[in-house]
């Protein structure tokens, strides 16, 4: 049986932040998310998350996702360090259980990393791997110290190690594989002697070498996957990192971006092939979007599900559907549950909240659309209101096919206009409107004339 304990205990003190740590979020998605979709990933059957500072929160986010939680005890005089977390989660594994330890706040690594440790640490037969890297800075992380023919005999944390260790460039990334036997065998004799007071968990790589079992290395062929977030600038790191992989991920699958360096898509995210993403434009969270879409720059998308051969312009989009061949923009807004139908028109400073569109509906210009269910081949004029608010509630207007609405109307919910009506421009309508009726509702228009003339005036 696989069981992966991953840390998530820790202050995160350099984030300075009210939020734990660990449900920071990397593009869209909590750090420790990635971690353990990645420990799911590579087919770990049993995942343990070690937490503390914040513990309540990390176990509402992850509710339902089958998790095992284990509480380490926080607070003055009580034990710190990595292998005092480890050993929390020592109750769910079993001698025999090959057990992976990760970090909750290296979200760059991959679940292929993961199966990779496994197969080299089953292959050399080893008590313990250690997943390692290379880095031409190696300053903060634990070194690897080799023996003389190139064997792993200690890890050294950067405030412990000497000048010549410091050298070394080889660090731990903090991810490891043991036997269950041997990480409990090596945990027992871990002390807490040494710069930072802490129990470390790489004592127990020293404690297993010197007792004669077989220890491995394993480097890592990418090391920015072992990039640790302590800090927000290393949260910028790996949101760039996490940025490219997502953008390469849809380039691969036949989506154009034009700069991927600005373009912000949130992990999860689906877009369909020969879609074109324009720069700066942000998608994100649960957000589908159709083939042969046009998404022009300054567009945000956030919980929507976009049809094929949408075009949208400098928009935003929030909790809506959009059907196919719509066009929205520029300058748009979809408020949430906002369902166009397919071929509708969206047009400048157009805002649309709680409504239904059905096909080939067209509302060009600024106007505002609440609370309403307007039927097919219905046009909306210039700055049509909707006034679906009396000040204290919210009322809806429906609106039937091929219904023509003056510019600069107002229909005053609740009101029903019926299919073919015309309403005149200017109208503001408090009463419904029969079918295939003209309803005006504005003062008649008086001229008087030589008025000027009579006053004077010229
Ligand atoms: C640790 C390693 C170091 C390695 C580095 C890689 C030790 C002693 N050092 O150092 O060799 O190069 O990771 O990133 O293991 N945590 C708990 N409970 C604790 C302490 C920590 O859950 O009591 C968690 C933290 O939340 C974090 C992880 O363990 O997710 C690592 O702890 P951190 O303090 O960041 O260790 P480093 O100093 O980075
Ligand atoms: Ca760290």
């Amino acid at each position: 049986m696989k069981v992966s304990i991953i840390l998530a205990a820790g202050e995160g003190t350099r984030m300075k932040s009210k939020i734990p740590k660990v449900l920071h979020k990397v593009c869209g998605k909590p750090i420790l998310e990635y971690v353990i979709d990645a420990s799911i990933g590579a087919q770990v059957q049993k995942n343990v998350v070690i937490v503390g500072h914040g513990g309540d929160e990390v176990r509402d986010y992850f509710k339902g996702k089958g998790l095992i939680f284990e509480n380490q005890p926080i607070g003055q005089g009580a034990p710190y360090g990595t292998g005092f977390a480890v050993m929390q989660g020592l109750k769910h594994v079993d001698d025999e259980s090959t057990v992976v330890i990760l970090c909750g706040d290296t979200p760059l690594i991959r679940k292929e990393t993961i199966n990779r440790l496994f197969a080299y640490h089953n292959e050399g037969n080893y008590s313990c791997t250690v997943l390692t890297a290379i880095l031409d800075d190696p300053t903060g992380y634990g070194r690897i110290i080799r023996d003389e023919v190139g064997n792993i005999s200690k890890i050294v944390e950067d405030k412990d190690a000497t000048e010549e260790e410091r050298q070394v460039r080889e660090i731990n990334a903090g991810i490891y594989c043991f036997t269950g036997k041997m990480l409990k065998q090596g945990l027992s004799k871990i002390d807490d002697d040494n710069a930072q007071g802490e129990f470390y968990l790489t004592d127990a790589v020293e404690i297993l070498k010197n007792e004669g079992y077989n220890v491995g290395a394993y480097v890592i062929e990418d090391p920015v996957e072992t990039h640790g977030i302590n800090n927000r600038v290393q949260l910028a790191f790996s949101e760039k990192v996490m940025r490219q992989r997502i953008n390469e991920f849809h380039m691969l699958n036949g989506v154009t971006i034009i700069n991927p360096e600005t373009t912000y898509i949130e992990d999860g995210v689906i877009i369909g092939r020969d879609t074109i993403i324009y720069p700066n434009t942000y998608l994100e969270g649960a957000t589908t979007i159709g083939e042969d879409c046009e998404i022009r720059s300054n567009t945000r998308i956030v919980d929507s599900r976009i049809g094929d051969g949408v075009c949208i312009e400098s928009s935003l989009i929030e909790e809506s559907s959009v059907g196919d061949g719509t066009k929205i923009g520029p300058n748009a807004h979809l408020r949430p549950k906002s369902n166009l139908g397919k071929n509708i028109k969206i047009g400048n400073f157009v805002e649309v909240k709680n409504s239904t569109l059905g096909d080939n509906a067209k509302a060009g210009h600024l106007a505002y659309i609440g609370d309403a269910f307007i039927g097919k081949n219905t046009n909306i004029g210039c700055g049509v209101i909707f006034a679906n608010y009396n000040g204290k509630d919210k009322q809806i207007t429906k609106v039937g096919d091929h219904v023509f609405i003056g510019s600069n109307s107002n229909l005053v919910a609740p009101v029903n206009i019926h299919d073919w009506a015309y309403i005149a421009a200017g109208s503001t309508i408090t009463k419904d409107v029969e079918e295939a009726s003209l309803s005006i509702a504005r003062a008649e228009q008086v001229n008087k004339l030589n008025w000027v003339d009579k006053k004077g005036l010229r």
